[in-house]
């Protein structure tokens, strides 16, 4: 259906750029049109010909205005906006466009044709930026014929292909439409107001004032003279402009193809987050369908949140909940804890019989495991000690063991540059050079990492060091068996068969962009409860999903302490009452159930939130579904069987239980949490800034639908390109500076967790607002949002850093289809 409909917009465009004789002027006909940055309301609208000879004038009310019928001259005619006001939307302050307007530009046949249709004309952002090319395109000596065909395609390649952050197809410049009209006539018209409001999106990323907007569109026309949106002049000569806190934006250091991709991202984003918490009006939501998104799905996802509250009040009662279990610890086979060496070996194992518990039942499935146990292993450590780690691969495909978070030299780190062979071994060493933390470790083999994790390959790695042993010997931490690791996966089963259910992977055409199921294990277990003491106790949260990302939280609202990120403790903790973790995050958390009695249970959950923006874009406008593969399994999202086409109901973001605390025996706790890390802590002595930086990467994970018209799946990429095992993306030379900033932007439409090896970082700010509270902690992976850029700064270290690393999206399923780049040390 949808191909349909863009076929026919293309053929309307293209009849629009016939130029046609037929000039029969009928006395019915008028100039109608919207004049659209938001809708303009009360500006002079003037049609002039190429001389700025007056034709006609007019007045606009609400975004649209109409002119009647006026002798057209030969030559092209340019349509303008004076005065008037307009809502700024990414900020919703009032503009005046007082010296300011928009503008389009028409051949007299053109013009004629669509008076004669009574077709809208339209005037955004982009038609002014077009028109005023044309002018000086004529000035120059082009025909208006050539000169208006130059300056489409000009703004066409520069400014919007590639920018759609759907990656929608047919998304070229829009000359007409009722753009005013929150119901626009077809997808290119929702996508055309898309765009003009993006411009606002940009103002307002850039820090400049919403009227800043002309400034930016002239700035455009001086740069475009050369065919080239690069900020610069013809002589070469740097564009500026003057943010609205006085300083100078050098345009020629801003990608502003990229900025304008970003700013649509983030109003689709801003968009779909407000239709999710039901703020957008009928027309706003019919509009978003009219882009391709699929509104009632949006419905449904809401009262399965509401379904989900009810549960939680169920399963707070329920009495056949499984027993929480601890993950097996592993002993350092030299038998010497303390003398800083450390030896492990993992047997990568297959075929591997785990019993499941889950609430009133338990079935068994078969599934990789480390040493064949039924859990994932602990590995404990010190700093400083050094480790051999033997892996020997009992599968019959490559494997490799990945040290998640660990400050380590390339060649030891387990990418998938260095492959460990099926019936193969190899014997990692290291030392442990970096502050306590939850890390954790995972095969990393060639496009199979995401299936050997969640067949069941992975393990907890618990780094110690002297401060975190001194605020246990302190009692400034909850210690031993009241500091537990928890590492929470969803799976997929088939149906049960004599006891037994087969763990499914990448059964469906969807999983290929993210592998998601129903059940929500806590250390291998569904919805386990775990009896707890009035106290405190130390949570080591580690979201091991190969796509999933919770936004955990207790049912009833009450506040815990952030004390720990992916690579240590923070230096002060943080007290909230969620904490969001995407696939590879981790965060320790310290609940203090001394504010509950005997008897009471509270429920850990994922509250809802909008992770679900790829599902909704159904039938998104102008994308060829015939080719998309999974894409097609959208389309029946909207019916009540979506979990049929889909092999699981529990959306990512939707509300779920994950398990329960019941409150069981009452005790004095003997803990003070710590309030600030000693000054020795390297999170305080190793504090980066902005100015340390020697060195700024830029990182775009975008939407790449060109091999979706091959046939081929959808892609997400990064930087444009695909992971290539022959290819080094990034070097990084120490002696040229060892301490670097990577600006991760999000320019598609869901989130992604942007991981690098080799290092921990500190998040300096996100879209621009610097770090605060949680996000002051040590990082290795980084949930980045649909139109989000975030900045880290880390610093190599030639101790340890050498050789090649990977950095790529911790959505297993995009990492193994190539969304992952190599970067060198040297
Ligand atoms: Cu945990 Cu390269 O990944
Ligand atoms: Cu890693
Ligand atoms: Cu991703």
């Amino acid at each position: 259906m949808k191909h349909h409909s863009l076929f026919k917009a293309i053929s309307l465009a293209t009849s629009i750029a016939v130029l046609s004789a037929c000039s029969s002027s009928s006395t019915e006909s008028s100039l109608q049109g919207s004049a659209f940055k938001g809708p303009v309301d009360n500006a002079l609208v003037e049609v002039k010909d190429a001389s700025g000879n007056l034709l006609a004038s007019g007045s606009s009310s609400a975004g649209t205005f109409k002119i009647n019928d006026f002798e057209l001259p030969d030559g092209a005619i340019f349509i303008s906006t004076q005065n008037g006001s307009y809502t700024d939307e990414a900020t919703g302050n009032p503009v005046s466009l007082s010296g300011n307007g928009l503008m389009t530009v028409f051949t007299r046949s053109e013009l004629r044709q669509l008076m004669d249709k009574n077709t809208y004309i339209a005037m955004t952002p982009e038609t002014t930026l077009l028109a005023k090319l044309v002018k000086e395109k004529m000035a120059a000596g082009d025909s208006p014929e050539d000169a208006i065909a130059a300056a489409k395609q000009l703004i066409k390649t520069q400014l919007i292909d590639g920018t759609n952050p759907a990656g929608i197809a047919g998304d070229d410049i829009l000359m007409t439409g009722n753009l005013s009209s929150a119901i626009p006539a077809d997808e290119k018209e929702a996508l055309a107001r898309n765009r003009a409001i993006s411009y606002s999106y940009q103002a307002k990323n850039m820090n400049l004032n919403p009227s800043q907007v002309f400034e930016m569109i002239d700035k455009q026309v001086a740069d475009l003279e050369d065919g080239l949106l690069d900020g610069k002049d013809t002589t070469g000569a740097a564009l500026n402009i003057t943010d609205k806190d006085g300083s100078d934006i050098d345009l020629s250091s801003v990608e502003l193809k990229t900025e304008f991709g970003m700013a649509r991202s983030q109003l689709m984003g801003n968009t779909i987050n407000r239709l999710m918490a039901g703020e957008l009006s009928d027309a706003e939501t019919a509009e978003l369908g009219q882009m391709g998104f699929d509104t009632s799905f949006m419905n449904q996802n809401d009262e399965a949140n509401q379904q989900a509250a009810a549960t939680t009040e169920a399963n707070l009662q329920a009495t056949n909940l499984p027993a929480f279990k601890n993950l097996p610890v592993l002993i350092d086979e030299d038998n010497n804890p303390d003398d800083a060496q450390a030896t492990y070996t993992l047997t990568a194992t297959p075929d591997v019989n785990v019993t499941i518990e889950a609430p009133g039942t338990s079935w068994n499935t078969t599934m990789l495991r480390y040493n064949g146990l039924q859990l994932p292993p602990v590995i404990k450590v010190n700093r400083g000690d050094a480790m051999t780690l033997n892996l020997v691969n009992e599968l019959d495909a490559d494997t490799t063991i990945h040290w998640h978070g660990f400050k380590i030299p390339g060649d030891q780190d387990g990418g998938p540059d260095f492959p460990v062979t099926a019936g193969g071994s190899k014997t990692y060493q290291f030392t442990m050079q970096q502050p306590a933390a939850s890390l954790w470790f995972h095969p990393h083999p060639d496009m199979k990492t995401g299936e050997q994790v969640y067949r069941g390959l992975a393990g907890v790695y618990l780094l110690d060091d002297a401060i975190s042993q001194q605020l246990v010997a302190d009692k400034n931490l909850p210690a031993s068996d009241y500091d537990i690791p928890m590492l929470i996966q969803d799976r997929r089963f088939a149906d049960e068969v004599s006891g037994s259910k087969e763990l499914l992977y990448m059964d469906k055409p969807m999983d290929a962009d993210g592998m998601y199921g129903d059940d929500i294990l806590v250390n291998g277990v569904k919805l386990p409860k775990l009896d707890v003491e009035t106290r405190q106790y130390r949570f080591r949260i580690y979201n091991t999903s190969n796509a999933r990302t919770y936004d955990f939280a207790l049912h009833d609202g009450s506040n815990f302490t952030v004390i720990g990120t992916d690579g240590g403790l923070l230096e002060t903790p943080v007290v909230t009452n969620h904490i969001m973790l995407g696939a590879a995050e981790r965060a320790e958390i310290v609940i203090d159930f001394s504010q509950y009695s005997v008897g009471d249970k509270v429920m850990l959950i994922s509250r809802p939130f909008n992770g679900s923006a790829m599902m909704a874009m159904s039938g998104m406008g102008g994308m060829d579904m015939s080719n998309m593969g999974g894409m097609n399994n959208m389309q029946s999202m909207s019916g009540n069987n979506a979990s049929a086409d889909m092999g699981y109901s529990l959306l990512n973001g939707m509300r779920t239980d994950i398990m329960r605390f019941d409150i069981a025996t009452a005790v004095t706790d003997d803990v003070t949490l710590y309030s600030q890390l000693p000054a020795n802590a390297d999170i305080i002595t190793e504090r980066l800034t902005e100015a340390d930086a020697d060195k700024t990467r830029n990182f775009i994970m975008s939407m790449d639908m060109s091999s979706m018209s091959s046939g081929g799946a959808m892609k997400f990429v990064i930087n444009g390109k695909s992971f290539d095992m022959d290819r080094i993306d990034e070097t990084i030379t120490l002696s040229e500076g060892d301490t670097e900033i990577w600006s991760i932007r999000n320019m598609s439409p869901m989130a992604h967790p942007f991981h690098a090896h080799a290092i921990q970082w500190q998040i300096l700010d996100r879209n621009g607002v610097p770090a605060t509270g949680v996000d002051l902690g040590w990082k290795d992976t980084v949930l980045v949002q649909p139109g989000e850029t975030v900045r880290f700064i880390g610093r190599f270290d030639p101790v340890v850093n050498s050789g090649d690393y990977m950095y790529h999206c911790h959505i297993l399923e995009h990492e193994d289809a190539g969304m992952m780049g190599f970067f060198r040390i040297q």
